[in-house]
């Protein structure tokens, strides 16, 4: 971790101290910065907020919580850089394969049976599991079926995805996931390459609509066959994750399904009732009613 040279205000207090006011602390912060942008990270997880608040604060090379608060109201632009660090970002295409496998195994065959297919990636990141999912549905025949809704809170995220363009570098390890999640064709054959760049080709991004959406303050806006939820809500609290289950209870059809992936844990009590579990593993569960 990075140092900064200003006196640490946390230095001189007892520790049981120092952890009642840093608590305070964030609270204050994390009130200023709902009422004054919008952005409400008060639900999310405790232990998380706090590692990149103090990123952030060895960054900013501020000593205290109240001192970065103090920097965001009067600088928009150290808004910009906090939000970067809360939205954490990490993804890359056919994550965790088997629940692509899963997919294709014991979802698709459903899908396959409806006149047209809704898809909302919530918590989309960069692209790569939207794109992954086109070319899933595309191998299956189901390409032209398909939209795929993809959101993001992370507006600068969603403008790296709706390009498309990724690292070359990278196209190895995708191969591999592509491969192990059942893939069936080169995958090379998805995109075309620059000498940096891998851009996966134009047929596959228009299947998808880039858009931005807060799972904490925005509503349900559509009505879908599948919901896919991955590596987002392990950063919200538990009264966070309900409020989201409801959302995507609202936004499912009936026999709808909803993908967690192997990382979540499992419906809260209160939906349980609700769905039927397809994948234990994978966490893909039907809505019933
Ligand atoms: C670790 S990425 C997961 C990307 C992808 N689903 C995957 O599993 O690879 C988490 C994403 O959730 C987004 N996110 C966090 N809180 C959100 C919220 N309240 N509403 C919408 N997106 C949110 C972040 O901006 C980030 O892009």
């Amino acid at each position: 971790m990075e140092h900064h040279n200003m006196t640490n205000r946390y230095e001189s207090l007892n520790a049981a101290d120092a952890e009642e006011i840093t608590e305070l602390e964030i609270d204050l912060l994390l009130d200023g910065l709902y009422r004054r942008y919008g952005y409400d990270f008060r639900h999310y997880a405790r232990s998380s907020i706090r590692r990149r608040l103090q990123y952030r604060m060895n960054r900013e090379k501020v000593p205290s919580i109240t001192a970065l608060l103090e920097r965001i109201l009067f600088d928009p632009e150290a808004v910009d850089r906090l939000l970067q660090d809360l939205s954490i970002r990490v993804t890359e295409m056919f994550r965790d394969p088997s629940f692509f496998l899963a997919l294709r195994k014991k979802i698709v065959p459903e899908l396959r049976k409806l006149p047209e297919i809704r898809i909302w990636h919530a918590g989309c990141s960069t692209g790569e599991e939207p794109i992954s999912m086109a070319i899933l549905l595309e191998e299956e025949g189901l390409g032209d079926k398909v939209k795929i809704y993809a959101t993001d809170m992370n507006e600068e995220a969603l403008n790296v995805a709706r390009k498309g363009a990724y690292r070359l570098s990278s196209m190895q390890s995708y191969t591999k996931n592509y491969l192990q999640a059942g893939g069936i064709m080169e995958f090379s054959k998805y995109y075309t390459t620059t000498e940096s760049e891998a851009i996966f080709n134009r047929e596959l991004m228009q299947r998808i609509l880039f858009f931005q959406h807060n799972l904490v303050m925005d509503r349900s806006f559509n009505e879908f066959h599948l919901i896919i939820c991955r590596n987002v809500m392990i950063y919200f609290d538990d009264r966070l994750q309900q409020h989201v289950h409801q959302l995507f209870h609202e936004s499912l059809s009936v026999n709808g399904y909803v993908g967690l992936g192997s990382n979540e844990s499992m419906l809260y009590a209160e939906e349980v009732s609700k769905y039927r579990t397809v994948d234990a593993v994978e966490k893909i569960y039907q809505k019933l009613h």
